[in-house]
C-alpha cells in the first residue's frame, strides 16, 4: 500500500458545513499564492492515492482522454502522459503551467483559444498534453471535448462553496459514456478552518453526483500533518470516491 496510512474507513463525518458556505477565493488571491510560492497543496512526488487506485480509474482501458481540473502544475499529468493517455488541464494561474512544463522539460507551445476571450493552450509539442489557462467554468466540450478518466484532486474542495453546484455541472457535461471519475475530498471540522481546502461531507457528494453516476466511497485515510495542527484541527482525512458513469 503506497500511502502507507491507516484505513479510516469507521471514522464519522461532521455534517455541518454551515460556517464555510460563503467563504469566497478569489481568482486573484489564487493567483497570488502561486506568485508569492504560497502553494503548499502542490505534491512534488505525485499523490499516492492515485498510484494506488489507477486501475480503477483506467478500468483496462489504454489511450484514454484525462481531465485535470484546476490542475495547478500536478506531477500525475506526466505520469499519465508518460502511460500514453492524452491529458487536458485547466488552471487559471499560467505561471503553474509554465512551471509545469520547465519543471518536467517538456517543450511546449502556446495558442490562443478563439472562443474564450483571454485564453491560451499551452500544448506539449509531442502533442499529448494540453493545458487550458483559463477558469473552469469558461470551458465546455464544444472547446476540449468530452473525458474517458477525470482525476480530481485539489479541485472541487478548491472551489467556492457557493459555485460548488456550477462546478459539478459544468464537470458532468465534460464526461463521455462509461467514464470514470476518481475524485479525493478531504475531512475536517470546518467550524475550525475557514479552507481552502473545503470540507465537503459525502453526504454533499451524494446530492451534487449522485443523479448521474454511481458513487463508491474507496477509502478514508488519516493525512493529519503538522500543517492542520497549525490550522488548529486534531484531524484530517483524505477521502476517495470513484464515480461511474453508465453507457
Ligand atoms: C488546491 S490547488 C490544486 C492544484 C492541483 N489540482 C493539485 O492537486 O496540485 C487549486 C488550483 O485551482 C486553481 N483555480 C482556482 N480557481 C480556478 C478556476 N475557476 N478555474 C481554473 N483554475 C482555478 C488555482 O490557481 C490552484 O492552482
Amino acid at each position: 500500500m503506497m500511502d502507507g496510512s491507516a484505513d479510516m474507513s469507521s471514522v464519522l463525518e461532521c455534517s455541518d458545513t454551515g460556517s464555510q458556505k460563503d467563504r469566497v477565493v478569489t481568482e486573484e488571491e489564487w493567483l497570488q499564492k502561486w506568485e508569492t510560492g504560497n502553494i503548499g497543496f502542490h505534491k512534488e512526488h505525485g499523490h499516492p492515492l492515485l498510484q494506488k487506485y489507477l486501475d480503477v480509474l483506467l478500468n483496462g482501458r489504454s489511450g484514454l482522454k484525462i481531465f485535470f481540473p484546476l490542475c495547478g502544475k500536478a506531477v500525475e499529468m506526466k505520469w499519465l502522459a508518460d502511460m500514453g493517455h492524452s491529458v487536458v488541464g485547466v488552471e487559471v494561474s499560467e505561471q503553474a503551467l509554465k512551471d509545469f512544463f520547465t519543471e518536467h522539460n517538456l517543450p511546449y507551445f502556446e495558442e490562443p483559444v478563439p472562443e474564450i476571450s483571454g485564453a491560451k493552450v499551452l500544448q506539449s509539442t509531442s502533442g499529448n498534453i494540453s493545458l487550458y489557462c483559463c477558469s473552469i467554468y469558461d470551458l465546455s466540450s464544444s472547446i476540449v471535448g468530452k473525458f474517458d478518466g477525470v482525476w480530481d484532486r485539489g479541485a472541487l474542495v478548491a472551489v467556492n462553496p457557493c459555485d460548488r453546484q456550477r462546478y459539478v455541472s459544468s464537470m458532468i457535461t465534460l464526461m463521455e459514456k462509461k467514464s470514470s471519475y476518481l475524485l479525493v475530498t478531504v475531512s475536517y471540522d470546518p467550524s475550525k478552518h475557514k479552507g481552502p481546502p473545503f470540507y465537503v461531507p459525502e453526504s454533499e457528494i451524494k446530492s451534487l453526483f449522485g443523479n448521474h453516476c454511481e458513487i463508491k466511497c474507496l477509502q478514508k485515510v488519516d493525512d493529519f500533518s503538522d500543517k492542520h495542527r497549525e490550522w488548529g484541527l486534531d484531524y484530517f482525512l483524505e477521502v476517495i470516491y470513484i464515480l461511474k458513469f453508465a453507457a
